[in-house]
């Protein structure tokens, strides 16, 4: 498995850690973020993370920030991700399982590094479920793709 990791200047020390636990587990990792505590404007990485994903040369992506939301604002920009925030491993678990998240994001200024590693693990180990699920992320991509929804019109 091949995973992007990306981060900004508030998540230097996290994206580290996170990156050796991946790669502890066997895990390729591609960083895209910075090692620097200069001012990195996160979209960049949330971009180049998320454009790894979309392309399918990476299997999914960690992104980091100092509350994970404005590096997934910027991935959900890129056509076909689903980037979720989550401060705890049960919705990173139902984020995989209902919204076959293929990015999951956090904040370095709101979760400490062991409970990072356990909302990776819960999304990485979960499936998605499909079903009546994927009916809901094909809304979502008829959103995306149209800047509309046919089942909304006919309400
Ligand atoms: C950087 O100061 C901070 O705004 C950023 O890391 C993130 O929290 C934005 O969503």
């Amino acid at each position: 498995m091949k995973l992007a990791i990306g981060n900004d200047h508030a998540a230097v020390e996290m994206k580290k850690e996170i990156k050796a636990y991946l790669e502890g587990r066997g895990i390729e990792v591609i960083d895209v973020g910075t090692d620097s505590p200069q001012r990195f404007n996160y979209p960049l990485s949330g971009y180049r993370a998320a454009k790894l994903v979309a392309s399918g040369r990476a299997d999914g992506g960690v992104l980091i920030c100092g509350t994970g939301v404005g590096i997934s604002l910027a991935a959900n920009k890129v056509r076909g991700i689903r980037a979720c925030v989550c401060s705890e491993p049960c919705t990173a678990r139902l984020s995989k399982q209902h919204n076959n998240a293929n990015i999951i994001a956090f904040g370095a200024r709101i979760v400490g590094v062991e409970l990072a590693k356990m909302i990776v693990d819960a999304w990485l180990e979960a499936r998605f479920e499909g079903g009546r699920h994927q009916e809901r992320i094909d809304m979502i991509q008829e959103i995306e793709d149209t800047q509309g929804l046919r089942a909304a019109d006919e309400l």
